[in-house]
């Protein structure tokens, strides 16, 4: 039976505005469609490992409104635990704002209502469930005492910690002790860059980062590339693991997807370079659809690729 994933985070609907290209500041731009479609980093994680075959449980918070409902509703039907969700009373369910442009790249606004009442109080309540567990994984989008409680929590109990690092923080955000509990490490390259105090967009940068976070304590780093795959580090190796080549028409929600794929695959006993493999499949996949949740491939659509790939 493959091993448990607990997942903390955020839950939002998020607003899909389809457009050419994205205002300038001061510019007014006509949309396309504007479409409704369940989000949010954690939720989306959650929904992609659900989705995928993984013995999956959600923390996080929605609002006491229909909203909030029918993301917990949908994401049930990934087949992910929601039963510990809370719905918050008189709080709104978080809510997202996403522009993607004709490229099918996008800008994103979180208003995060309910989100940040995930605090330090719920989780300890659900402790539970952290102690069950064996892989625990995070995201950004929660109050930053709850993901660090957390961290700290679940590393005491020798559990598997994941740190998806979006939205990123800055540097000095992060308590040095924290870096050492992370397992596994997946910014994206310009999260990355951020976390490591840099501006330049660059492969040397992005190793140059991976090896600065190696030598404060994080034992394995994966970089989210885009279509040019994932940048793996654990202090001893560096590799480029290369993407399925696609036609992306909306990136939303794919570093989301790689991530709850990739706990998935290492629940299943998967070594990381498989992995990783599967969740790059899984990935290329999201990229070709619309929107957060509903881009996320189901098993038998993934095996079917891994056959071929
Ligand atoms: O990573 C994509 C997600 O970021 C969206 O679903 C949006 O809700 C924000 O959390």
């Amino acid at each position: 039976m493959a091993k448990r994933i607990l997942i903390i985070g955020s839950l939002n609907m998020d607003m899909v505005i389809e457009m050419k290209a994205m205002p300038k500041v001061g510019e007014t731009v006509l949309g396309d469609t504007l479409t409704y479609v369940p989000g949010g980093k954690g939720a989306n994680q959650t929904y992609a490992a659900g989705k995928i075959g993984g013995n999956v449980t959600m923390l996080g918070c929605v609002g006491d409104d229909s909203i909030g409902e029918i993301l917990i509703q949908n994401l049930a039907a990934s087949g992910a635990n929601t039963s510990a969700i809370r719905r918050v009373d008189g709080k709104p369910t978080g809510t997202a704002v996403i522009y993607v442009n004709e490229e099918g790249n996008n800008s994103i606004v979180v208003v995060s209502g309910a989100n940040f009442a995930c605090d330090v109080a719920y989780l300890k309540e659900y402790d539970h469930l952290i102690a069950e567990t064996d892989y625990v994984m995070l995201q950004m989008e929660i109050p930053y005492d709850t993901v660090f409680y957390a961290i700290r929590r679940a590393s005491e109990l020798g559990k598997t910690v994941i740190l998806n690092p979006a939205p990123a923080p800055l540097p000095e955000q992060i308590p040095e002790d924290i870096w050492g509990k992370i397992d596994y490490f997946t910014p994206n390259e310009t999260e990355l860059l951020k976390l490591t105090g840099q501006d330049i967009l660059s492969m040397e940068n992005v190793k140059k980062g991976a090896e600065s976070l190696i030598q404060k304590g994080v034992k394995h780093v994966l970089v989210t590339l885009g279509d040019k795959g994932v940048f793996f580090h654990d202090g001893k190796n560096t590799e480029v693991f290369p993407a399925r080549k696609v036609e992306a028409v909306d990136t939303t929600a794919a570093g989301d997807c790689f991530s709850g794929a990739f706990v998935t695959g290492l629940a299943e006993g998967k070594s990381i370079a498989d992995a990783v493999a599967m969740a790059n499949l899984a990935s290329s996949l999201a990229v070709t659809r619309k929107g957060a949740q509903s881009s996320i491939p189901t098993r038998q659509e993934l095996d079917e690729l891994m056959k071929h790939n």
